[in-house]
Formats: structure tokens, sequence, C-alpha cells
């Protein structure tokens, strides 16, 4: 899809375009369109020795498929059930697409990834009926304390879209965007097992656009990792999640201009966290807008000090410019866990934080407090001026509830986290992800 299009349409959210870089020359999205692609040439799985038994293994028939395809067209993987024994690898590329009709279940038990595709450009994995998923059955590993492989990978892929399909019980990972640029990732729901290591969507790169997405698992909600610039995220559902996070961040950091606005998270470990421990490089212009969350650990979050990384080499990321805004709801209990933790290398503060209409109030108790550390900038317990250095800690109790802070709640939240011992269903791509939101792009299929 053009942004240009995108931008004419939806007015209102130019001044989030504008932390993506110039859409003419890095149009976002697949350059062909679906019908294009299956007017071209279609490549039917079945037609390649897939059978829809749940039992053969179609990996070798998707490696076919792809092959006659890749020029150009449509790799069709239709109703019914297909098993994958074996990974498949698709490299290169241009001008085609994966339809996921029907659902792509894992029988095999090596680690990896149970599709890769890399060196790849106009290219889009949907489901023209918004039915398709891919189960991968993670509870098989997860009930005897083990991991598997993750279920999509994409490496070095550019003007992509990844919408309108499932991803459920990963082994590992659900979703990885590896060094990829120009790309949309939508309509898409995550429901993977209630324990890390499992996480949703972790990207990197440039000019990605990830919207109306909704992840369950306890770990990664939709993050971002280094080196990144030009990302927009918003309309994101962690309904039971570890939460949304930028990180863990090491040494040469590099991570610019990266908005996330309409974020609704719900009994996760935070609404969103900054996590390193030492290393070096920058994350700077970084706006995190209109966020709600419920029943949540932490709240807004910078752990420059994360035990669970291995502590590398430099003074700190500098955390430079960051921008948090209108954030709503309550928190689990304020005076355990402060819902404002803003904690910053202490041989590189923090500069230019500024927290605004940050109203959230505690589940339990009836105090709650916020605690800065080295973080200069504006608002709560930040320090205002231009010294920028060493400050040590500051906390600030809070005693009565900030008003405006009561948020509404999502329909259908979750009340305990999904199965590590039992099979997790696949659920239907629903149709709101943010109180009052539709989806930016209408469902392909129904609605
Ligand atoms: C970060 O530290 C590494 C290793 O000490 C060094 O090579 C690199 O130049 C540093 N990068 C920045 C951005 O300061
Ligand atoms: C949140 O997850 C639960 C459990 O899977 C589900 O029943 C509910 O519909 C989800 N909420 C929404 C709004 O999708």
């Amino acid at each position: 899809m053009q942004l240009k299009t995108l931008f004419l349409g939806l007015g209102w959210l130019s001044v989030c375009w504008a932390q993506l870089a110039d859409t003419t020359d890095y149009p976002i999205g697949p350059l062909t369109s679906s019908s294009t692609k299956w007017a071209k040439k279609v490549c039917d799985i079945t037609d390649y020795g897939a059978v829809a038994d749940g039992a053969t293994d179609s990996g070798p028939a998707i490696l076919a498929a792809f092959n006659a395809c890749s020029s150009g067209g449509v790799v069709n993987i239709p109703l019914g059930t297909f098993a994958l024994a074996t990974w498949v690898t698709l490299n290169g590329g241009s001008a085609w697409a994966i339809n996921l009709e029907g659902i792509i279940v894992r029988t095999g038990t090596a680690g990896g990834n149970m599709i890769y595709i890399e060196h790849s450009t106009d290219f889009e994995i949907y489901s023209s009926r918004g039915e398709g998923a891919m189960q991968g059955y993670g509870y098989q590993f997860h009930e005897q304390g083990e991991y598997g492989p993750r279920l999509l990978r994409l490496y070095d892929v550019t003007n992509f879209a990844i919408h309108d399909i499932a991803l459920v019980d990963s082994p590992a990972f659900h979703l990885t965007l590896d060094t990829c640029n120009q790309g949309e990732v939508y309509n898409l729901i995550i429901r993977g097992g209630n324990e890390g290591g499992l996480d949703g969507i972790d990207l990197w790169g440039f000019d990605i656009w990830v919207h109306d997405v909704e992840v369950t698992n306890k770990d990664e909600c939709v993050t971002v990792k280094s080196p990144a610039n030009h990302i927009l995220v918003e309309n994101v559902y962690c309904n039971w999640s570890g939460g949304c996070a930028m990180g863990s961040l090491g040494t040469n950091t590099d991570i610019s201009k990266v908005v996330y606005q309409n974020i609704y998270t719900v009994n996760s470990n935070q609404m969103f966290m900054f996590k390193s421990n030492g290393g070096n490089g920058t994350v700077t212009e970084v706006t995190l807008e209109n966020f709600i969350g419920h029943e949540n650990a932490y709240s807004l979050y910078i752990d420059a000090y994360w035990s669970s990384e291995t502590l590398a080499a430099g003074d700190g990321v500098l955390y430079n410019s960051i921008t948090f805004k209108d954030w709503t709801g309550t928190c689990l209990n304020g005076a355990q866990r402060p819902p404002l933790y803003v904690l910053c290398p202490s041989t590189q503060p923090c500069t230019n934080i500024i927290i605004e209409d940050f109203a959230m109030w505690t589940e339990s108790g009836s105090t709650e407090y916020y605690k800065c550390a080295d973080a200069w900038g504006s608002g709560y317990c930040l320090k205002a001026g231009s010294a920028h250095t060493e400050y040590g800690t500051v906390t600030s109790t809070v005693t009565s509830a900030p008003s405006g802070y009561s948020a509404t709640t999502m329909p259908g939240q979750l009340t305990a986290g999904l199965g590590l011992t039992t099979s997790i269903a696949i659920p239907t791509v629903p149709n709101t992800f943010f109180p009052g939101a539709t989806p930016a792009t209408a469902r392909v299929y129904g609605s």
C-alpha cells in the first residue's frame, strides 16, 4: 500500500507519518497489488505434493510452489490442515505472495524457524478470508520445560505486508522482522503460552508500520530492537502479555524516530519498558502516547540497569528526547512497584525526557510512588535544567488518585494466562485492538 494514499486519507495522522521516512522515496508495503499477483500466476501447494490431511509433510511442496512463483505470483495454501514436518527457507523472490487460507500445523521437532523468508522484495503473506493460521503446538515443548522452533521469521525483506492471519502457540518466538524495511504488519493476532521466551513481534529495520495487533503470551508484545528508525506502532492490544518494549539494548544502540500510540495493556509485566544494562549509542526522538493500562506490574519504565541482561561495554545507552504523553488507567500495586519509574545510567544521564498527563492509580492500597534516577527533562520526578549530571534517586509519594486516571477496559480481557500443557485454540482476528479504534486498514474479508 502506498503511504501517500494513506496520508491523504488520514490527515490527522500526519504528525505520526512524519516519523516514517519520505514515503515517496520509501513506499511502505508490497509494490504490486495482490490481484496482479493472482492474475500473473498461482502456485497451489496441492499441485506440488501437499495433502490437507494434517499428516503429510508440506515443507517440500511449499518450497516447490515458491520456486515456481518466486518471480511473480501467489503461493496458495488452500483451506485445510497442512502438516509441517520439515522447515522451509524461501530465499529471494519478488512480486510474490503467500495466501494462507488453511492452517499450517507443526509436526516436526527441529529448532530454527518453521518458515524463514530472506532477501525478498514486494512480498505479502496474508489470508484472503482472514482465517489462515500457523499452529505451533508449543505446549508439547513447554510442558517439558523446553522450547522449540520459532514460527515465522523475515530477514532482509523489503516492501512487505503481513496481515489477517493468526500465529498460535509458537514453541519459541512468533514473528521476527530482522533487518526488514518498508513493511506493514496489521490485523494480526498472536496467542502464545503464559511464559517468557515466547515473544510476539520483535522488529528492527526502518520504515515499518505495525497496527491493529493483539498479543497474548508472557513476553514481548510489540518490541523494537536496534538498529531501527522511522517506526510507527499503533492500536495494539497486549491481552495478557509481557508488554511492549525497546531492547534489550547493548553496545552501538542506534534507534530514532519511533512512535507508539493507542496501546492497551492488561495483565502484563509493563506498559512500556526501555531495557539496557551498560552499552552505548543512542535512543532518540521517541513518542509514547495514549497508553491505557490495567493490572500491570510496571507501567512507564526505563531500566538502564536491567538485571536480566548481561552488562555490555560502555557508559550506558543515551536516552534522549523521549516523550510520554496521556497515560491513564491503573497498576497492580503502586506502593510496591512505581507506575512511573525512570532509572537512567548514572554515567550517562537521560536528557530531555518529557512526561505529560500521566494519570495512573494503584489497584491495591491507597498510595503509590514515582521514582527517577539520573533523569533530566520535565514532569513528575524528572529533574529540570541543563546540567545533565548524575544525581542519584529521587522518589515522590502520591497519596490520592490523579485526576482523570480512570480508563475504560477492553471487552473480553483474559483472566488467566494461556496453557503451557494444553493446546491453545486458534482465535479469530478481532475487529478492534484499542478502545474505540477501528482498524486503520479494513479487514480483507467479512468483518
Ligand atoms: C561503543 O563501544 C564500543 C566498544 O567499546 C566501541 O567500539 C564503539 O565505538 C562505541 N560506540 C559508540 C556509539 O559510542
Ligand atoms: C482476550 O483474550 C481472551 C482469551 O483468549 C479472549 O477470550 C478475548 O476475546 C480477547 N479479547 C479480545 C477483545 O480479543
